[in-house]
């Protein structure tokens, strides 16, 4: 197993690294012959590069310091047009449903990755939590897809991943003092929990973006209702991901950690990607990242003195983020924790949880008189259970 040296790197300067609009607009991946895994990096990385991108924003929008803001703009230029060259690698042929499939194979394949080789206890219960969710979601765009464009999403998937119900999403729905979640130590925390935090917040947050830029694009009005009703619960889960982090990180303290995923997560798929062309791309991109990890350097070093090991926490990280086929460890998690919610920021299963929880209320008043979630179901037919099966298992 390679191991990730940040420090070690010198990258691409940032005078070299603006990119021409012929490098801009990438050739895309093919839809058909793409592995599966493939159009997974491609996904989480846009959202990796549009967190990037909107952070800086923020922490400009937070500090009148000029030569800070100055330093942010140069980076934060190329963050914009990584963001762009990743994303323009998703083909148009592929549709905004396949599209959504992609995210949920991302949101499963993720999860179970990072909670895998998460040391931090409350962390790793956090991501089990979540990932059962997004298995859901997956099954019932799985059923939408079915309907509207007469798809197989298991076909679509290349069996990479099972598609079954996973905790109902109509469950999902929570009162939002239930998105808070107990926080790591920034003094504490080892490099890898912080590197899994800043990457699962960034998907997290993409996904929630996509499904409200794309749900109203549907003239189906289930369509329009599913997007809705499980964008709405990404936002729950951009929510209570980012409650882990702490608060005492200083905005050039998040920049530089920032920073130094965006490399590691490059890193990662440079080292497992098996597309020639996308594996070089990822390369490229990777010392990028590393040219903008010494300008967040020397941010820190020149503005608040400190030195960039201590606030990682180490000078590595043992392990890269691999995306490959996760059905044993879902399964594992499914069978131990499917009726489990937050109570007290702790997890639990939902029968040893008091009948005046707040969000027992607030997940009946949203369900009101139509869930989206639960209609796709139905119409899709008593003998639908069946026919996911034995797709999954031709
Ligand atoms: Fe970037
Ligand atoms: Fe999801
Ligand atoms: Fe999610
Ligand atoms: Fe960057």
């Amino acid at each position: 197993m390679p191991t990730f040296r940040p420090f070690d790197e010198r990258g691409t300067p940032i005078e070299d690294q603006v990119m021409d609009w012929r490098e801009l607009t990438i050739d895309p991946y093919d839809k058909i012959d793409v592995d599966p895994h493939t159009r997974t990096r491609v996904i989480l990385m846009n959202g990796i590069e549009n967190n990037a991108t909107f952070t800086k924003h923020m922490i400009a929008r937070t500090t009148p310091n000029i030569e800070v803001r100055e330093s942010l703009a140069s980076t934060r230029r190329v963050e914009s047009m990584q963001q762009q060259a990743v994303n323009w690698l998703n083909p148009a042929q592929q549709t905004i449903l396949e599209t959504a499939l992609g995210y949920e194979q991302v949101a499963v394949d993720l999860t179970a990755n990072l909670a895998q080789n998460e040391e931090d206890l409350y962390q790793k219960a956090t991501l089990n939590f979540a990932l059962l969710e997004d298995f859901d979601h997956l099954y019932r765009y799985s059923l939408l897809y079915n309907q509207l464009e007469n798809g197989d999403a298991s076909e679509f998937l290349k069996d990479t991943i099972e598609i079954k119900e996973g905790r109902p999403t109509k469950i999902h729905h929570r009162h939002p003092s239930d998105e808070m979640r107990k926080s790591w130590d920034k003094n504490t925390a080892s490099p890898k929990t912080k590197m899994n935090y800043f990457t699962i917040v960034a998907a997290e947050q993409q996904t929630m973006l996509y499904y409200k830029a794309h749900g109203f694009m549907y003239p189906d009005e289930l369509a329009r209702g599913l997007y809705t009703e499980i964008a709405d619960v990404e936002q729950q889960h951009v929510s209570q991901y980012e409650a882990l982090g702490d608060g005492n990180m200083t905005p050039l303290e998040i920049n530089f950690l920032m920073e130094v995923n965006e490399a590691y997560n490059y890193w990662s798929y440079a080292n497992t990607e098996n597309d020639p062309r996308i594996r070089q791309f990822w390369e490229e991109m990777m010392r990028n990242e590393i040219g903008h990890m010494h300008e967040a350097i020397a941010l820190l070093d020149r503005f608040e003195k400190k030195d960039p090991e201590k606030i990682l926490g180490g000078d590595k990280i043992d392990v890269p983020i691999v995306f490959e086929e996760t059905k044993d460890y879902v399964n594992k998690i499914l069978e131990e924790q499917i009726d489990y919610q937050p109570y007290n920021m702790e997890y639990m299963p939902e029968q040893q949880i008091p009948q005046n929880w707040p969000s027992f209320a607030y997940r009946d008043q949203l369900n009101g008189t139509w869930i989206p979630s639960e209609e796709v179901v139905r119409k899709s037919g008593p003998n639908n259970g069946d026919k996911i099966i034995e797709l999954e298992s031709k």
